[in-house]
């Protein structure tokens, strides 16, 4: 999935420049493009490197062709991303050739991950881990003056803290901001502990300072990220503050701002949280539970550490405490030693819970994990593609089918923006995180607007407003 985060910034002293005279504004500040694969946690990314630099001067553009300094933000989760990377920076070696002046940094856990040959492409000026954003500002002079460099060193302390993200999308009223960093799982797939290394959570301080000022220049909806937000815990003044108290705290904040979190790992999610989401209307009803798999032998060999009882023991738990919640997932077909059976057990626990949405992928082997280096990539890649298909094909029958049930249901939308197919039509989600789409009676994002559903596709819902008073 690509991101592309073209991000507008003016740093105070700019937009004072461009008051006076606004000729100035292009003279002086240096214009910044950022590209951003993957995950939400690298827009979230993306946006405390946007905030380190606009106080270097940089501007964000729309417009490569303006861009003195392209940053591509990166993932290394599955190899077709990496390879999306790749084919993109021999564009940018090709407009190097035209414009030599331009600058082109790669970020991100592929930065970190292969920082060494990534710095040999003829694109690259410079690379940066997850943990070195600070330093871009010296990584960039340097580039300046020829020196090809890459910091790639792990700083098991660093949150950022102090560091003021610039929001990407200037008009959006939906942000993310990130309450952790890093994992300490080690399921035996995934290279994410090794690129962005141990978890460690930011200051509850810094995090409401940052939601609340969120809210008061315009946002409504707030996801708080982290790989495994179930395990935030900070010690403040001799208090323990684990996610819980966090999320209160945040809800606390203001009624009207919804607040999401992603991602929760089964084996953390407590009870204890799931009464905190019922107790507070701002907290949304939607909880994304990855499962990856619906076999306890291949669980064991991902080192999931749960099995599929106990998976579908936390699901039954959710539903009982939070009637109205939807659930979503990530699932992968084709890990090491996958039989037939395996994956029939998969389709089964997807028929058994009945996932609202999910994300779906085959296994992809990467290099410096467990499973890389002690469990043989045996599932060939037509068996791969033909249980994703039939995984794909499964879920889309379930989410057209549970959406076909939300008919006549009546929700609480929060407007996002105009509707993409028409401009007659705006949308926006449920507390549920469904896209609902309704005919614009002249409501702007940040609206909140009662809905009755009458259709439904996999993916969307269309409604009608309601008025409140014949609810
Ligand atoms: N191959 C395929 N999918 C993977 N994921 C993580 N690592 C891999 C891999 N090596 C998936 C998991 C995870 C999501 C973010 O990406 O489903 O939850
Ligand atoms: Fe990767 Fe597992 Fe950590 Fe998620 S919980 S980031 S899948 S190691």
């Amino acid at each position: 999935m690509l991101l592309s985060t073209f991000i507008k910034l003016e740093n105070r002293v700019n937009k004072k420049m461009s008051e006076t005279n606004p000729l100035k504004l292009s003279q002086i500040s240096k214009q910044l493009f950022i590209e951003t694969y993957g995950c939400q946690m690298n827009i979230a990314d993306s946006e405390v490197v946007a905030g380190i630099l606009s106080n270097s001067g940089y501007q964000i553009t729309k417009l490569l062709d303006n861009a003195d300094l392209v940053i591509i933000n990166t993932c290394s989760v599955r190899d077709n991303a990496e390879q999306r990377v790749w084919r993109r920076l021999d564009y940018f070696a090709s407009l190097k050739r035209k414009t030599p002046k331009l600058t082109v940094a790669v970020i991100g856990c592929m930065a970190e991950r292969t920082g060494d040959k990534l710095l040999e492409h003829a694109a690259v000026d410079f690379v940066a881990g997850p943990d070195s954003y600070r330093e871009l500002p010296f990584l960039i002079d340097k580039a300046q003056y020829g020196n090809k460099s890459a910091n790639t060193n792990s700083n098991a302390d660093e949150t950022y803290s102090g560091i003021i993200p610039e929001h990407i999308d200037k008009g959006s009223i939906s942000g993310f901001t990130s309450i952790m960093r890093g994992c300490n799982n080690f399921c035996t797939y995934c290279i994410v502990p090794y690129t962005r290394g141990r978890e460690r959570s930011r200051s509850p301080e810094d995090i409401v300072n940052e939601v609340t000022g969120m809210y008061k220049s315009g946002f409504r909806e707030v996801t708080l990220l982290g790989q495994n937000v179930n395990s935030y815990r900070r010690t403040e003044q001799n208090f323990i503050i684990d996610f819980p108290a966090l999320i209160k705290q945040i809800a606390n904040i203001a009624p009207d701002l919804r607040i999401r979190f992603t991602t929760s790992h089964p084996k953390d999610i407590s009870d204890e949280l799931l009464h905190v989401i019922a107790q507070n209307s701002n907290i949304c009803k939607h909880i994304h539970l990855p499962v990856q798999s619906g076999s306890n032998s291949v669980l064991e060999r991902m080192n999931r550490k749960y099995t599929r009882e106990y998976y579908l023991e936390r699901i039954r738990k959710i539903r009982e405490i939070i009637p109205d919640c939807s659930i979503t997932t990530d699932i992968f077909c084709g890990f090491s030693d996958e039989t037939d059976y395996d994956h029939f057990q998969t389709l089964d626990l997807m028929q058994t819970v009945r996932f609202d949405s999910a994300f779906m992928f085959k296994y992809s082997e990467r290099e410096g994990t467990y499973a890389a280096s002690h469990l043989a990539d045996n599932v060939s890649e037509q068996t791969k593609i033909e249980r994703l298909n039939q995984i794909i094909n499964l879920q889309n029958r379930i989410s057209k089918e549970k959406n076909e049930t939300e008919i006549g249901n009546i929700y609480e939308v929060l407007v996002e923006g105009v509707s993409k197919k028409s401009s007659d039509d705006i949308f926006g989600k449920t507390s549920q995180n469904k896209v609902v789409v309704f005919h614009n009676n002249g409501f702007k994002a940040g609206d909140y607007v009662f809905v009755k559903i009458y259709g439904a596709t996999s993916a969307t819902l269309l409604g009608a407003q309601i008025e409140k008073a014949t609810l």
